[in-house]
């Protein structure tokens, strides 16, 4: 069985003083007792320091939300992996359905995946698809075609996430028979030794479910990730 991922992307929320927040849940859930699971959170950009800063001693990892496909150069507002990681993000999501939303296309996450993989950390590559694809029966093929454009070929270390759109921030959970569905359809793409978490709505009440799902390696956690006490409870069912 592959090692479980619970990440926390806190989107654009957050401030400086959130960075005490890794404490709290360390308070909640200590290292020691799931030394069998990797925690993550990825705050806004430059919130990532200060928090690999208060994360690292407690064996909790930080990641970026986004990147640039470039090391460096005129790009006004873009942050590069090569800067994440010498922040100490050691992943850095990329092709989240917020930012494909905005425009990035599943050219602009591959390169964005190479760009990960150049400055030596790992990106979670997010696929899914929308309510209106799941109903006429596409998600599939959506999602296929999602990581044949996104996942670059010569990339070993990545992580899947499996986000249907219509499920991100609405409440709105994908049954487990859908979830299971998927995770099989993407394991047989990906193979046995990559990370598919889930995402979308992920919160106490139905963490245990899903993550006992078979080919569910944990879970992408929005809105449940900004309060501890929930982030913790999520974890611990993992
Ligand atoms: P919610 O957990 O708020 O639905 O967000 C999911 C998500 O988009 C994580 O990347």
């Amino acid at each position: 069985m592959l090692r479980k991922l619970i990440a926390g992307n806190w989107k654009m929320h957050g401030e400086q003083a959130w960075t005490i927040k890794p404490a709290g849940f360390d308070g909640m859930f200590k290292a020691a007792d799931r030394s069998h699971l990797d925690v993550l959170i990825c705050p806004p950009f430059p919130y990532v320091r200060e928090m690999f800063a208060a994360s690292a001693s407690r064996n909790i990892l930080t990641g970026g939300q986004d990147c640039h496909a470039l090391e460096k150069g005129a790009h006004t507002g873009e942050v590069s992996a090569e800067m994440l990681a010498d922040c100490g993000a050691s992943y850095v999501i990329v092709g989240h359905s917020e930012r494909r939303a905005a425009g990035d296309t599943d050219a602009d996450v591959h390169v964005k995946a190479m760009a990960a993989k150049r400055a030596g950390i790992t990106p979670i590559i997010c696929v899914g698809e929308s309510l209106a694809q799941r109903e006429s029966g596409d998600a599939n093929n959506i999602v296929g075609a999602q990581l044949a454009g996104s996942v670059p070929e010569c990339l070993t270390d990545y992580v899947i996430a499996y986000e249907p759109v219509w499920a991100i921030g609405t409440g709105k959970v994908a049954s487990v028979d859908d979830i299971k569905d998927m995770h099989v359809h993407i394991r047989g793409i990906a193979g046995d030794t990559i990370r598919i978490l889930y995402g979308g709505s992920v919160k106490p009440g139905n963490a245990a479910e899903i993550l006992s799902t078979e080919n569910v390696d944990g879970a992408l956690i929005g809105g449940a990730s900004l309060n501890m006490a929930d982030f913790a409870a999520i974890a611990k069912a993992a």
